[in-house]
């Protein structure tokens, strides 16, 4: 058996909100190995420089290769947006993303070939998803508006408050504008806003969870390059944070759908 397969996934995220991309990960793929890394000290990455962002970015991926992971997930669309080029770079083992898993699901998705995408300033401002969609598709429209007030409201658990209901509206009247068909969620807080973004955009626009996308990338890769765990126990979940765990823990919760064990701080 090639030893590489039992090794873990390194996921890493600026805060709580990789852990949708993770909880996607473990449905997909529930017998992987884990290991998660949310720089909690640093949160939000959304509104910081390319410079700093980058930055970070390294450190971090740094950090889970001498995890010796098997392969490296960026969950946070900021730094994929700003620092992919960079980290892939770094790194020896295969470096997935999710804007190009989000803008590949968005593509094969759309009708009308008109696109939204919503995210922190940081992903809209690099144009990192219009880049990808028109990669795959010259023709595409994309229609992109940053959302920075979400993060704060999505980890006060205002999921379904008025408040929220009020920015959405406002954030998302000039992409609906353009007639869009698809909306693609790119940020890792947004699935939790699904219900509500829906019940806004109505059923006929189609929600690209950046989570989910990511996983289905993942489990294509693993399949394709036989790197999947043939262990069958279950599997190992290792959380480190960058600040006291408490917060991460108890607002990981919501984002991972199950309890959080094995949180533990480190300095990078
Ligand atoms: N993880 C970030 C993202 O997906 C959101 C939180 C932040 O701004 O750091 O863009």
């Amino acid at each position: 058996m090639d030893s590489k397969t039992n090794q873990a996934i390194g996921v890493f995220d600026s805060g709580i909100g990789g852990l949708t991309v993770v909880r996607a990960l473990m449905e997909r793929l529930p017998f992987e190995n884990i290991i998660y890394f949310g720089d909690t000290a640093r949160v939000p990455y959304g509104v910081k420089s390319v410079e700093t962002i980058n930055r970070y970015a390294m450190q971090i991926t740094e950090f889970l290769l001498k995890k010796d992971v098997k392969l490296l997930i960026v969950a946070c669309n900021t730094m994929a947006a700003v620092a992919y080029r960079a980290i892939r770079d770094l790194s020896p083992v295969p470096v997935l993303e999710v804007i190009e898993a989000s803008a590949k699901l968005a593509v094969s998705e759309t009708r009308s070939k008109a696109i939204g995408v919503i995210g922190t300033p940081a992903t809209i401002n690099s144009n990192a998803y219009a880049r990808a969609i028109h990669q795959l598709d010259r023709d595409a429209k994309v229609f992109s508006q940053a959302c920075p007030l979400f993060v704060p409201l999505v980890e006060e658990g205002w999921l379904d408050h008025e408040a929220t209901k009020l920015v959405a509206e406002e954030y998302l009247k000039p992409v609906m504008a353009e007639q869009i068909d698809t909306l693609v969620l790119g940020c890792t807080h947004y699935p939790l806003l699904k219900p509500l973004f829906q019940d806004i955009v109505g059923a006929n626009v189609r929600l690209i969870d950046s989570a989910e996308a990511m996983a289905e990338i993942a489990a294509d890769l693993i399949h394709r390059e036989n790197l999947g765990n043939t262990s069958r126990q279950s599997p190992d979940y290792l959380f480190y944070v960058s600040d006291v765990p408490y917060r991460f823990q108890t607002i990981g919760e919501r984002f991972l759908g199950r309890t959080l064990t094995r949180v533990e701080m480190v300095r990078l």
